[in-house]
């Protein structure tokens, strides 16, 4: 079954094109990331699902509901934690949570043992008695997903959860999401944080300015990064030596030899026989990866043909 399927889905403010013809398919039981810079479009997307926001083309689907026929049975498979607190700030949390399930069909003593339930699994079930208003920072953070939880729902849509929070926080929650997935809940998150697409999600779908420019896992996308070998040598290098004509670029830096590669493994044990051939002595290697966040950006750059106005400025 398909979670989520959206085909060419568009929206306009106005003369800006928030999304221009996304097309996606997130399987049940997935971990699903949307990876984009700010501006990309990534909450348009999720409040186009839920019914905050009509789309002005396309098509998108929730568990086969059509998100704004089926608006009922698409809204109810759905939690959601939205990027910015909207709660209500008059009543205690356990409360809000209770009414929450209510609304999405739970019957009222269902609705309260699931209220404390995920209360519990957040871990603030003994502010149960205090207004959202109350709580800190990081407990409202722990709250937001405490009620995109409290109805069970088939899935879990989380918009940029752990934005601003520390790291002791944002590993208990994604402790608590994975628990989630594992136990069969479907998963679409959206972040800027790439180690936190790159710990979570099974696939990621890179979006920005409106397009999706891929659709990979993460180890996919870490595949297409270079590893890089800098070997320091007794003598310094004026030149690469030239029995190194292998399957990977050479450079010379600082008398230093740098060895770009894919395959650091076998590249390293052949420029070092090669080296030895040449009675070369070295002293140093060292071995470093392009990480994701390189190939992200790089990609997201990569994409834009006209210069971007830097946010804030005209
Ligand atoms: N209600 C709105 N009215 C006008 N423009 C909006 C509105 N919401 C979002 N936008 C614009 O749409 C684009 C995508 O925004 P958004 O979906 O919030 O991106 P992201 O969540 O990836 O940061 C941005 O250029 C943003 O300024
Ligand atoms: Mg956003």
């Amino acid at each position: 079954m398909t979670a989520i399927e959206t085909r060419d889905l568009r929206k306009s403010y106005g003369n800006l094109q928030a999304l221009k013809g996304v097309s996606l398919e997130v399987e049940e039981g997935e971990f699903f990331g949307l990876l984009g810079p700010n501006g990309a479009g990534k909450t348009t997307f999720i409040s186009i699902l839920v019914g905050l926001v009509r789309k002005t083309g396309g098509e998108a689907r929730v568990f086969g509901h059509d998100v704004e026929d089926d608006y009922r049975e698409a809204r109810d498979a759905i939690g959601l934690a939205p990027q910015e607190f909207n709660v209500d700030r008059f009543f205690p949390i356990r409360e809000v949570l209770v009414h929450k399930a209510g609304y999405h069909g739970v019957p009222k003593d269902v609705a309260e043992e699931r209220a404390d339930e995920a209360l519990r699994t957040v871990g603030i079930y003994d502010k149960r008695d205090t207004r959202f208003h109350w709580l800190s920072g990081g407990m409202k953070r722990r709250f937001m997903l405490a009620r995109a939880m409290v109805t069970d729902p088939d899935l879990l849509i989380l918009d940029e959860p752990t934005a601003g929070v520390d790291v002791q926080l944002r590993h208990d929650l994604w402790n608590i999401i994975t628990r989630m997935n594992e136990e069969g809940t479907t998963v679409l998150l959206t972040t800027h944080y790439i180690e936190e697409a790159e710990r979570l999600c099974d696939r990621v779908a890179i979006l920005d300015e409106g397009e999706v420019v891929e659709v990979s896992s993460p180890d996919e996308l870490m595949g297409r990064g270079k590893d890089t070998v800098r070997v320091s040598l007794a003598e310094p290098l004026d030149a690469v030596p030239a029995s190194l004509d292998g399957d990977y670029e050479t450079r010379v830096e600082d008398g230093e030899l740098v060895v770009e590669t894919r395959n650091a493994g076998g590249t390293l044990a052949e420029v070092m026989r090669a080296l030895d051939d040449e009675g070369r002595e070295v002293v140093d290697v060292e071995m470093s990866r392009t990480s994701l966040e390189e190939i992200f950006v790089d990609m997201t750059r990569n994409h834009d043909d006209v210069t971007r106005t830097p946010e804030g400025e005209t």
